[in-house]
């Protein structure tokens, strides 16, 4: 049995599927333990929380897809839950949680710019800052020889370079929005404590100025961005409302980096356990595409999506109640027995069915692209330069805030 089938096995502090409580994710290690558990015990189930849960691949694809589950009702637990302000202005307009007929609208809009065309346009460009990166990290680990955190001084670097690129942002602002992101982010959470509240809202505020600025600077400039596109994006009568458009540059800035950053660091980090398969890679560079298909899978930086039926309806012959949170685990879902040989195994050869990391139905996931173009491009040329990677320093240990999922550092050597 590998490492990762016991860790799969480890006990967990339910015993119960009816006591799920996504608050059981709040502790990292306990993440894949509770998936296995759940699948043991069926693929779907509703907690006596009051909440229902659906773990397995096919219910989860059929509901993703299906629109009587709709999105908007989270906007609206925002909206009463949160004091007047940035952050309950973002969150209310966010596209993730936009419905019919504003949530095609806003999509039309943007999804242009993330098609595989225009990605691929992308390529040779990011290919390049990412030779420069690593260029500046051999050179600084020829002259420290310590550990490199490849985490902040790669796969941070690299997304958040593309994004800010897309959306204009300039270079000297980009650490001051990192942090921002990272401290709205809990405001995704379940259950959010009195001070990480407080952290989220203040940075909410200070995030939405930045963007208004941002905003009026490219209307008197026009670059060629994506931010001055979507201000002009004319699609018939479409156009965004202000909030939708604030909100789009926080989503985008977030959504743009963290997710890419957290799948490359999962995945190398998982990669660098199985020595075997990153030598595979060195010898074999065409079996990127699948390893970062298998990181997805894997370890994915997303845990879940929440919808909210407005009426009751059947799944499966299960009944759910009007207005019942249902959280789709999509990550259980990627493990699901049913659909993955032996799916607590990393294969980075596996030839099976897509995960459900970018979710899918009408909010699949509008960077998918990208970031499997970022991740393979960062890959590849990890790879290729640093044949002998291995993992170095202090052990890296897992976080997950609401549905995110991450690695606090990477240290690794480079031979
Ligand atoms: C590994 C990287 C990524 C993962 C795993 C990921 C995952 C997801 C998931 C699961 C959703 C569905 C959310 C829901 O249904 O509520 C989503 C939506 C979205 N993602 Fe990503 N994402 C990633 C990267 C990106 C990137 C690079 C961008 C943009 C630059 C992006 C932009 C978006 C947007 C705009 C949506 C909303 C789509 C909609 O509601 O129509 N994501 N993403």
């Amino acid at each position: 049995m590998s490492q990762t089938d016991s860790e799969a096995n480890r006990a967990i502090p339910i015993t119960d599927p009816y006591e799920f409580d996504l608050s059981l994710l709040a502790d990292p290690q306990n993440t894949y333990p509770t998936f296995a558990f759940l699948h043991s015990a069926g693929k779907q189930v509703a907690t006596r929380g009051g909440i229902h849960v659906v773990c397995g691949y096919e219910l989860a694809n059929q509901l993703l897809r299906d629109r009587k589950y709709l999105s908007g009702p989270i906007a609206d637990l925002y909206r009463q839950s949160l004091p007047p302000g940035a952050a309950r202005d973002e969150l209310a307009h966010r596209i993730n949680f936009l419905d019919p007929p504003d949530h095609p609208r806003v999509q039309r809009l943007i999804m242009r710019a993330f098609t595989s065309r225009r990605v691929g346009e992308m390529r040779p460009w990011v290919e390049a800052q990412t030779e420069a990166c690593l260029n500046g990290l051999e050179e600084q680990f020829a002259s420290a020889r310590a550990p490199i955190d490849i985490r902040a001084e790669f796969a941070h670097k690299i997304p958040s370079l593309v994004i800010s690129e897309m959306l204009g942002v300039p270079v000297e602002d980009r650490d001051t929005l990192t942090e921002w992101t990272e401290a709205v982010t809990p405001l995704l959470s379940w259950q959010i404590d009195p001070e990480s509240l407080k952290r989220g809202l203040d940075a909410a505020e200070m995030f939405a100025a930045y963007a208004a600025d941002l905003v009026d600077k490219r209307r008197k400039t026009p670059g060629d961005d994506l931010l001055t596109a979507m201000l002009h994006a004319e699609d018939g009568e479409d156009t965004l409302t202000r909030e939708e458009l604030l909100s789009l540059i926080v989503t985008l800035y977030s959504a743009g980096h963290r997710t890419t950053r957290d799948l490359f660091t999962n995945g190398l980090f998982t990669l660098l356990q199985n020595p075997d398969d990153y030598a595979a890679i060195v010898a074999e560079p065409a079996l990127v595409c699948s390893a970062v298909r298998e990181f997805l899978r894997f370890e994915t930086p997303t845990l879940y999506v929440v919808r909210i039926p407005a009426a009751e309806v059947v799944l499966d012959g299960a009944r759910i109640a009007p207005n019942t949170p249902v959280v789709v685990l999509l990550a259980a879902a990627n493990r699901d027995p049913d659909i993955f040989t032996e799916p607590h195994r990393f294969d980075i050869r596996r030839d099976e069915a897509s995960s459900l990391s970018f979710a899918v139905g009408p909010h699949r996931c509008l960077g998918a692209a990208l970031a499997q173009m970022e991740a393979e491009v960062m890959l590849a040329a990890v790879t290729r330069r640093w044949p002998d990677l291995a993992l170095a320093g202090d052990q890296p240990r897992w976080w997950s805030t609401g549905p995110f999922r991450g690695l606090t550092h990477l240290g690794v050597k480079p031979s």
